[in-house]
């Protein structure tokens, strides 16, 4: 053990999950997480992941998961990645890791990405790497491939990139946009999305042109942000989530994700736009249908959707910070760090 091991150092994070306009599906590259093609996402205001990473005199990393020892296949992914950042610090140190997500039991929303982009602040400060938020994004990109982009605030696209330095997230000016999850899940995923983006490769004959098609939809969502076209937004993200669907359901063996209700949600988003409420569906690796819609109409979405199913569970979420060091002894969910 080298006498830099042996000094405690402590760091904790906070970051939110985020919601692609424009999904990531699909890898060209798995070793170093490099995407197929570019998305782009909204960074949300709820369910954070605060991390906390201490080095300590031990053989091996420990991993704390909600309070519990996590599972063998959270443990190994998590030290792969803290392998990564001893190779870049030049550290041999191990480290204990205590995270703690947010999302309600059985939510079935990812927190792969708001986890690992607090992991990658919290790992980076503790192991003392100075990186800017590329840098930051470029870390987090080896943990999750979401997780790129919940390293920044609000709207942020992840370059495809050329390789491993430019393939980072980047800030995206546009509407001020707001989202309404309605959490239809509450079982376990029927395969993992880093699984099923394989899948999806090697057996769907749809998956070269949903990779075609996101790239093109990535530069659609930019003109459409740029121009302020909230209607060209919301068309573009239900229109990429149901390709990305569709692409998945192209597996053999098939995988489907949404459920009968997600697609009555997908219906009833599309009633309200016939009322005159203009809101977009979206859908990850899961059932849950999230609703896109402007910040200003937030409350009366979220009204509509109770007053029409009062049995949809809906969460309002707004634009979010990116992931940040915060004072774990400071009371309150967003107090920054002030070292
Ligand atoms: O969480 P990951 O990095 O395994 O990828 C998830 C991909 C989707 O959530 C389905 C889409 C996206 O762009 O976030």
């Amino acid at each position: 053990m080298t006498t830099e091991s042996m000094n405690t150092t402590t760091a904790t994070a906070r970051a939110h999950p985020n919601i692609a306009l424009v999904k990531y599906w699909g890898k060209r590259d798995r070793a170093l997480m490099l995407p197929a093609a570019g998305s782009l996402s909204l960074t949300l205001d709820v369910f954070p992941t605060t991390t906390t990473i201490d080095l300590v005199d031990a053989d091996e990393d420990a991993v704390v998961l909600n309070g519990s020892p996590a599972p063998a296949e959270f443990t190994r992914r998590v030290r792969a990645f803290l392998d990564l950042v001893r190779e870049m610090s030049g550290s041999e140190a191990r480290a204990s890791v205590d995270t703690h997500n947010t999302v309600p039991t059985g939510a079935g929303l990812a927190s792969s990405a708001s986890g690992y982009a607090a992991m990658a602040v919290a790992a980076a400060a503790a192991y003392g790497l100075d990186l800017d938020a590329a840098g930051l994004s470029r870390l987090a990109r080896r943990g999750s491939g979401s997780a790129t982009r919940s390293i920044l605030p609000g709207l942020a696209m992840w370059a495809a990139g050329e390789d491993d330095e430019t393939s980072i997230a980047l800030p995206v000016e546009g509407p001020e946009l707001a989202m309404v999850v309605a959490v239809l899940d509450d079982g376990e995923k029927p395969m993992s999305s880093r699984d099923a983006m394989v899948l999806t490769a090697q057996t769907s004959p749809y998956y070269d042109g949903w990779v075609a098609s996101t790239a093109a939809d990535l530069d659609l969502m930019r003109a459409a942000l740029a121009a302020d076209d909230f209607t060209a937004v919301g068309e573009i993200t239900e229109s990429n989530a149901l390709r990305m669907h569709a692409a998945i359901m192209g597996c053999r063996p098939p995988v489907r994700y949404l459920s009968p209700k997600s697609f009555e949600v997908f219906d009833l988003l599309a009633s309200l736009r016939a009322d005159g409420l203009e809101v977009y569906g979206t859908a990850d690796a899961g059932p849950n249908v999230v609703a896109v819609c402007r910040l200003a109409d937030l409350e009366r979405v979220e009204a509509a959707l109770a007053a029409a199913d009062p049995s949809l569970p809906l969460v309002a979420a707004r634009p979010g910070p990116g992931a940040h060091l915060i004072d774990p002894t400071a009371v309150g969910p967003s107090e920054e760090a002030t070292a």
